[in-house]
């Protein structure tokens, strides 16, 4: 069985990001072709998409905004083949629950939970109309089943987001299409680096929860991803890969 990826399509959201970006480097590395999809700008996105490699055929890029139907349909229907999309844009914005705003409620579920909807229900319509069914995945986190503290729109974006998976892999399984959740743990990039550099509270926090000691990195997350891309996964839908160190084991303080 190959875990090789040569000729498929995959289109990542939040390309321009350090997960996504790490991704689309493990993705092409395993012969995809990688279009990466961010609300950067082309200039703003160049970082992330060096990253991607040249070495490895380099990605395409296409700047959408995940809240825009319009915006995600267009990029989208430019990638052809489609045979994986992966909704991974996303926001946080820590507070304590009673001073979230309902205005970062709002930010979270549309940016993270209807920013998939859109990427899920575009790419799914696309596999349908061409006859060629292919997979759909979305980062979510280990939080999507764990409330840590200060991040309840977050988490709550996130645990929509795998109830959007298993009712769209029901769904969507009479057409062929795969749905799934990558869920990753802490990682030592994007969100949480900003929130470990930012935040003491949250780095104070973070060295107590990982049974396996050391932050996740992106390439871990990628190399799961991966996983849920290959031929190894073709009787999986409707499920969550977690690929947390064991968060989401409750470590205590001993
Ligand atoms: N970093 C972590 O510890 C961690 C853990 C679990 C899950 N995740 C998830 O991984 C995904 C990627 O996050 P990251 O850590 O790489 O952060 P990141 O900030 O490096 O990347 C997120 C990307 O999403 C893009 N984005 C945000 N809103 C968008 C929108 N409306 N439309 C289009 N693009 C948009 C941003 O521009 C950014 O490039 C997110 O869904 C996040 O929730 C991250």
């Amino acid at each position: 069985m190959s875990s090789r990826l040569d000729g498929a399509g995959i289109a990542i959201t939040g390309g321009a990001g350090d997960i996504g970006a790490a991704m689309g480097r493990e993705l092409s590395g395993l012969g995809a072709s990688v279009t990466l999809i961010d609300r950067k700008t082309p200039e703003e996105a160049e970082p992330w998409l060096e990253r991607v490699g040249e070495a490895n055929g380099g990605a395409s890029y296409v700047q959408a905004d995940v809240r825009d139907r319009g915006a995600v349909d267009e990029a989208l229907a430019s990638v052809e083949p489609l045979d994986v999309a992966i909704g991974n844009a996303g926001i946080v914005d820590a507070a304590p629950f009673l001073e979230v705003t309902e205005e970062q409620w709002r930010e979270h579920l549309d940016a993270n939970l209807t920013g998939c909807f859109n990427v899920g229900q575009s790419a799914a319509r696309l596999m349908v109309d061409r006859g060629t069914p292919g997979r759909i995945i979305f980062t979510s986190s280990w939080v999507q089943e764990v409330p840590w503290p200060e991040i309840s729109a977050y988490s709550v974006s996130k645990a929509g987001l795998r109830m959007l998976a298993r009712s769209m892999a029901r769904e969507l399984a009479r057409h062929g299409i795969l749905v799934n959740v990558i869920a990753p743990g802490i990682v030592s990039a994007g969100l949480a680096k900003r929130q470990m550099e930012t935040e003491p509270q949250y780095a104070r926090r973070v060295r107590n929860v990982i049974p396996l000691g050391e932050p996740q990195t992106a390439e871990q997350v990628a190399r799961a991803t991966a996983f849920l891309c290959s031929e190894a996964a073709d009787y999986m839908t409707g499920s969550t890969l977690l690929a947390d160190g064991g968060c989401s084991l409750f470590q205590f303080e001993e």
